[in-house]
């Protein structure tokens, strides 16, 4: 069974409180918990993280190596600026599918810059709580087919 990481960045845990216009009213263990349902029906193996500090992360990723088979995250604001968790996703060559609630592009413009994307897989943006199912979709498929 594959084994996923799931990573949630700073003020995630605010999901449901925060600017609900622009990310929804979900909270963030309703978005695990939708996410638990699909990852059955995948017969994959999620374990989900969330912190508000980057050094955390970083040591998430890190222990990832060899025991994960990919990492799904949702970076929150260090994706436009981390080049920390970038260099500690190509540290350890596990694939990353990059997720956003809001869509980045649409948004202020030092939020259209990823740092982490292109260390990433892809990248999904702007389709609220079900980012996270697509991307979990994405990410397996890449872990089980050949990307075509
Ligand atoms: C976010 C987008 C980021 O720009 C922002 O800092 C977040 C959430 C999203 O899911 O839309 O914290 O990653």
């Amino acid at each position: 069974m594959k084994k996923i990481l799931v990573l949630h960045g700073p003020n995630l845990n605010m999901l449901g409180i925060r600017e609900p216009g622009v990310y929804g009213t979900t909270s963030l263990p309703d978005i695990e918990r939708n996410l638990q349902q699909l990852a059955g029906r995948l017969s994959v193996e999620l374990e989900c993280f969330q912190s508000n500090h980057e050094g955390e992360l970083i040591d998430r990723i890190h222990q990832a190596y060899g025991v994960m088979d990919g990492i799904l995250i949702n970076p929150g604001a260090f994706t436009h600026y981390s080049y920390a968790i970038r260099d500690a996703i190509s540290s350890v060559k596990l694939p990353v599918v990059e997720v956003h609630l809001s869509n980045i592009h649409q948004r202020e413009a030092f939020r259209h810059v990823s740092v982490t994307a292109p260390v990433s897989v892809g990248q999904i943006t702007g389709f609220g709580e079900y980012s996270y199912e697509l991307g979990l979709m994405a990410l397996h498929r890449h872990l089980t087919k050949e990307v075509r």
